[in-house]
């Protein structure tokens, strides 16, 4: 039986990512974003479709056995922005996996939720009460709010994965701590996709960085075993950039420049 992944938000960084490293024998990957997707392979499908228009998630769900929900806005935004595609488009995700009876769901959530805890707590654990940096911080809040419902009330196992910086490289001191390789991405995906009986799940999405803020334990629990190390970036970007200070932002908390007053939304007129 061939089994089915619909990934939400496909032609994004993270879903471009992915695609290879999630093909497996036997499944097919069903791509959906509102931008055009690139070429697809032999075994994916591609679905033009906007993740806040239920009918067309509905459709998109059909037959899958999984989800993975990258889909909608990937930094700070205005409140009617990110309420409308993070949040609704979120809803919309878990609410299609219950009327097509998908039985898991993978949320992109991140670091951001809990943003202003301070980095002296590390290593931060998952389960860390929430302390959004910003808007979008609160739509990752809302995300692992709806999971841990979805959970409960409709039995679909519902994984949230905290994801730090996920890029080809680390770019900057900060992702030291917080870097998620593209191929420990297709770990932790691959994981989550396949941890038997995994219920309601909150873990961290970061590579073995020597200077990790956050607990990998958990996640290493569902079979997430990371393989990278950021550490062999750090002469370079120490010797751009210095070493870390981190009693000042970026690195005094978890959320780095996302908690500075320049992202302070502007007051109502
Ligand atoms: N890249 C990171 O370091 C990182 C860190 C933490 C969390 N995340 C989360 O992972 C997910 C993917 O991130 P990314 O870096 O690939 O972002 P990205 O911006 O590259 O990709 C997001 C994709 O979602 C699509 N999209 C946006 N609105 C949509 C809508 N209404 N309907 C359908 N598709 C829509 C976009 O077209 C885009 O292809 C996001 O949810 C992001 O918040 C990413």
């Amino acid at each position: 039986m061939t089994e089915r992944v619909l990934i939400t938000g496909a032609a994004g960084r993270i879903g471009t990512m992915l695609r290879p490293r999630l093909a497996r024998e036997g499944r097919t990957l069903r791509l959906l974003d509102r931008e055009p997707i690139g070429a697809p392979s032999a075994a994916e499908e591609t679905v033009l479709g906007d993740v806040t228009d239920l009918p067309a998630l509905i459709a998109a769900a059909d037959g899958c056995d999984a989800i993975v929900h990258l889909g909608g806005i990937a930094g700070e935004d205005t409140w009617d922005a990110i309420s409308a595609i993070n949040i609704q488009g979120t809803y919309s995700v878990f609410e299609a996996a219950r009327a097509a009876g998908v039985p898991r769901v993978i949320f992109a959530s991140s670091n951001h939720a809990v943003g202003f805890v301070p980095r002296t707590s590390a290593p931060v654990s998952p389960t860390e009460f929430f302390a959004p940096d910003t808007y979008y911080g609160v739509s990752k809040v809302a995300g692992e709010a709806l999971a841990s419902l979805y959970a409960d009330r409709y039995g679909i196992d519902a994984l949230c994965l905290r994801i730090g910086s996920c890029f080809d490289e680390p770019s900057n001191t900060r992702m030291l701590s917080t870097w998620l390789s593209p191929d420990d991405c297709g770990r932790l995906v691959e994981a989550a996709l396949t941890t038997p009986d995994p219920g309601f799940a909150v873990v961290w999405g970061i590579s073995a960085n020597t200077r990790a803020w956050f607990d990998l334990g958990p996640g290493r629990a569902l079979g997430f075993d990371p393989q990278d190390d950021a550490e062999k970036y750090a002469p370079d970007l120490i010797a751009r950039d210095g070493d870390p200070d981190l009693t000042v932002l970026p690195h005094s908390h978890v959320g780095g420049d996302f908690c500075s007053p320049a992202l302070d939304a502007p007051l109502p007129t």
